[in-house]
């Protein structure tokens, strides 16, 4: 545990400087890419197809069902054909474990982006993490290891958040902000 202690200073020195207002410690996690649940609230704000939304709230598929179902409504709406591949993927792969959805009127349920944030920096920062670039095994792996296994997340989570993680950490050292990196990639 000693070894982390650096990692946990380096968390404090991120909040305390971008506490001066809120809208700035939202900021520095900006480079981490979207994941499904605030793709779906993007491209849902201009309105989908019928025939998608009413699959979104009935259908059950896995992750190519659903790129497929994608790629078809793409042909109709310009905010899904907009999407790249990997936001695709991330989408595809979030509906694959959430859908069916309820109505659009509830709040959707967390992606792996919103698990890596709420559940992967309390014992090192972030940087540990989104550096990474690793198999859904190796994720899984880790997330099962003694020091992981007591996070609070459903099998279908982890496996969600392990998809996340494949397609969008690896992400290179310099891109990360510098109060984030601070150590942060030295596992
Ligand atoms: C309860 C504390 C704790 C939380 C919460 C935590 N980690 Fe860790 N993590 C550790 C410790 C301790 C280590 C170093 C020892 C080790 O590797 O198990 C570590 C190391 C790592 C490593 C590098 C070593 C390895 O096992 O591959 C990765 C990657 C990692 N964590 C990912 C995550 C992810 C993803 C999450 C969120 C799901 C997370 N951690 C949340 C405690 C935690």
């Amino acid at each position: 545990m000693i070894k982390l202690v650096p990692r946990i200073a380096a968390l404090l020195a991120a909040v305390v400087l971008g506490s001066s207002a809120a809208s700035q410690e939202d900021d520095i996690f900006s480079f981490i890419p979207d994941g499904g649940r605030s793709l779906l609230e993007s491209i849902r704000s201009e309105g989908l197809p019928a025939d998608f939304e009413s699959a979104l709230q009935s259908a059950n598929g896995d992750a190519a069902y659903w790129r497929d179902l994608l790629a078809k409504a793409a042909d109709t709406a310009p905010q899904i054909d907009a999407l790249d591949d990997w936001q695709a993927q991330t989408l595809a792969q979030y509906l694959a474990v959430r859908a069916p959805l309820d109505d659009p009127d509830v709040d959707l349920p967390r992606d792996g982006r919103d698990m890596a944030l709420a559940l992967c920096q309390s014992c090192h920062i972030i940087t540990v993490t989104i550096t990474q670039d690793r198999t859904r095994e190796a994720w899984l792996g880790t997330m099962n290891s003694p020091s992981h296994i007591e996070i609070k997340t459903t099998p279908e989570e982890r496996q969600l958040l392990a998809d996340y993680l494949v397609i969008n950490a690896g992400i290179p050292i310099d891109l990360i902000p510098p109060a984030l990196r601070a150590g942060g990639a030295s596992y």
